[in-house]
């Protein structure tokens, strides 16, 4: 095995065919049949040479335009694979919560969402209208977002665990026409449905239409009376596919919003980082309503005409690992918190299964430590690719790709086509090994398109001529890979979520023992960080363990289950700055025992 002992970590190489496992002193467990299957050749052979000689222009070639530059990206991902041999292949295997399995074709996906398309149409709904998708991860979540994508309307995927403040905030801001969702979901959506105007029907999917109520649809009678047959929309690259909705420093969340012509990006970066391939069976674990399962568990893969599975079910080490078994799974992609966890339920868990099919293993999301990598190495015999990205660049930008070697702890190199660097605060390049402000040339054609209905928080992206600010500190070293260090604003992290310390604040003071709220994140060796809130409680309400309990429970159903406080500490007061904000650096000093830097602008008691 190539190790070499190189700034933070140790290399390793993905071609490690002549080596073996022994040498990582793994108790002889070894697995040396996918330490070969690794040594496979990738699909993007060689770096430099793909860096140097690649335009975004020549690869336009892979993508399927109709007349004028016209495109859509749903028909990348699915129509066209029905002219190209791949009509009977499986697109989706579609595992439930109960472990059965659905399968849909690439011809089934297509007729199925003509059908739900067609069924928009008939409520009106046109091109640029927003139609959100709030279900768990069942064949209709993922036919529906190509049925939206196919008519022009832009898509809203929402993730299942958000509580009814996430949800109006999201369906209020985008002015949302319609929502798709199921029965156990809906009541979450009926407490709020007074203060969405503009949301005009709700499609529910398991629900008989003379059991629904006013302005509410049966998703299956709806749709069963309509044509199978419908022409993409022809869009303009730029004319909106999806709006997802990230967190910041201050506000709530923000609606980013990415165009039809990214599924160039969303093709290019899948065939290179994900390396999938005709033949694989292809397992993204995240959730469509977070951008790696919009953009790498439906447009991506789809676009490379690749068999795609989904898994409606929580995680457990042995039902993952069964389903790669069961499935044959040969790429996986998935987040470190998921990894640790995995590490964490023991190297015996591990060895209980085959998990022979597997050949490339991919990570996103929050930093990977060296030690999983490592780990990965011993247990999988095949080392974890790390790669970053944001919701705002729509597609991998930095990454640990199958031809370089892997060194433990960085996210990789930028991607032929990108170009990444290290800056300080006035926008100017820093040599190798010096940290600051992780930024991207806009060049790439996935880059957001608009912050919705907000030009302001869009420009502050841009803030400097010729670069996008990424909000994130790394550096970089001399071999081109980058290391990152943590965020340079006070968004959270925990299990690869990105949270918003405001809209936990905002759901916290909304019980009515909360007077204020501080929320910062906590460093955590499983999630990377949990949230904690500092708060004050209200006159005359006195503290007790049972409280605390009801209000995180509170802030886990308005808000969602992974972004309420794991600890909530109570205080007399918080430190402000004279202008009345909440000093969340202040409090994360104090937490973490830190040198509290400069408090000139706290205000005097
Ligand atoms: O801080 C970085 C972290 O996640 C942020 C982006 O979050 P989100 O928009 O939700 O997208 C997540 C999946 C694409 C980044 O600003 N992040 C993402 N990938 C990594 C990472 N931090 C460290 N290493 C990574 N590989």
């Amino acid at each position: 095995m190539k190790l070499v002992e190189k700034n933070k970590g140790t290399e390793v190489s993905h071609s490690a065919a002549n080596s073996s496992p022994q040498d990582e002193n793994n108790g002889g467990k070894t697995r040396p049949e996918l330490i070969k299957k690794a040594s496979t050749r990738a699909n993007l052979e060689n770096y430099e040479e793909a860096y140097a000689g690649f335009s975004w222009q020549d690869a336009r070639k892979e993508i399927s335009y109709f007349a004028d530059g016209k495109v859509n990206a749903a028909h990348n991902a699915v129509d066209r694979h029905l002219n190209n041999g791949r009509r009977n292949k499986v697109a989706l295997y579609a595992v439930g919560s109960d472990n059965k399995l659905e399968k849909l074709t690439f011809q089934e996906i297509s007729e199925q969402s003509n059908r739900i398309g067609n069924a928009l149409k008939s409520l009106g709904i046109k091109k640029g209208d927003r139609v959100f998708v709030f279900l768990p991860r069942v064949c209709e979540l993922y036919t529906s977002t190509i049925a939206i994508a196919k008519i022009g309307a832009v898509a809203g995927p929402l993730f299942s665990a958000f509580g009814p403040d996430a949800l109006r905030d999201r369906l209020r801001d985008s002015g949302a026409k319609v929502i798709i969702t199921n029965a156990a979901l809906k009541d979450k959506l009926d407490s709020i449905r007074g203060q969405l105007p503009e949301l005009e029907y709700v499609i529910v999917t398991d629900v008989e239409q003379n059991k629904l109520g006013h302005q509410e649809l049966g998703f299956k009678e709806l749709v069963a009376k309509q044509s199978d047959k419908l022409n993409c929309e022809q869009m303009d690259p730029d004319d909106p596919l999806y709006l997802l909705y990230t967190s910041g420093t201050t506000g709530k969340p923000k609606g980013i919003v990415h165009v039809h012509g990214d599924i160039i990006g969303h093709h290019m970066t899948t065939k290179w980082v994900l390396d999938l391939r005709d033949d694989d069976v292809y397992w993204c674990t995240a959730d469509p309503g977070w951008v790696t399962g919009t953009v790498y568990g439906i447009f991506g893969p789809w676009s490379n005409g690749v068999s795609c599975v989904s898994y409606e079910g929580r995680f457990d080490a042995d039902s993952w690992y069964k389903l790669i078994d069961k499935l044959k799974i040969t790429v996986w992609y998935t987040a470190p918190t998921a990894l640790r966890m995995l590490m964490k339920a023991g190297d015996d868990a591990v060895y209980r299964h085959s998990l022979e099919s597997v050949r490339h293993i991919c990570s996103v999301g929050e930093p990977l430590n060296p030690e999983v990598v490592r780990w990965g190495m011993k247990v999988y015999g095949l080392p974890i690719h790390d790669n970053w990205w944001q919701t705002e660049t729509g597609m991998q930008l930095i990454c640990n790709i199958p031809c370089l070697p892997v060194k433990p702890g960085s996210m990789g190199k930028p991607l032929p086509g990108v170009y990444a660097a290290i800056v300080d605060d006035e926008g100017n390049e820093l040599e190798a090994g010096k940290l600051g402000k992780l930024v991207v040339k806009p060049t790439f054609p996935n880059i957001l398109r608009q912050v919705w209905r907000n030009q302001e928080k869009y420009n502050e992206y841009f803030k400097i001529p010729g670069w996008y600010f990424s909000g994130d500190n790394a550096w970089k070293d001399e071999d081109g890979y980058f290391w990152f260090v943590g965020r340079a604003d006070d968004v959270i992290n925990t299990a690869g979520h990105r949270v918003g310390p405001f809209e936990v604040e905002s759901a916290l003071v909304e019980h009515p023992s909360v007077a204020e709220a501080g929320v910062i994140g906590k460093p955590d060796h499983e999630r990377g960080e949990i949230i904690k809130a500092f708060i004050v409680l209200s006159n005359g309400v006195e503290a007790s363990d049972k409280l605390i309990e009801e209000i995180k429970d509170y802030t886990k159903k308005q808000l969602a289950a992974h972004a309420y406080p794991r600890e909530i500490e109570i205080k007399d007061s918080l430190p402000k700055t004279r202008s009345g904000k909440i000093m969340r650096r202040l409090l994360k000093a104090w937490e973490l025992g830190l040198p509290t830097g400069d408090i000139s602008s706290l205000e005097d008691d």
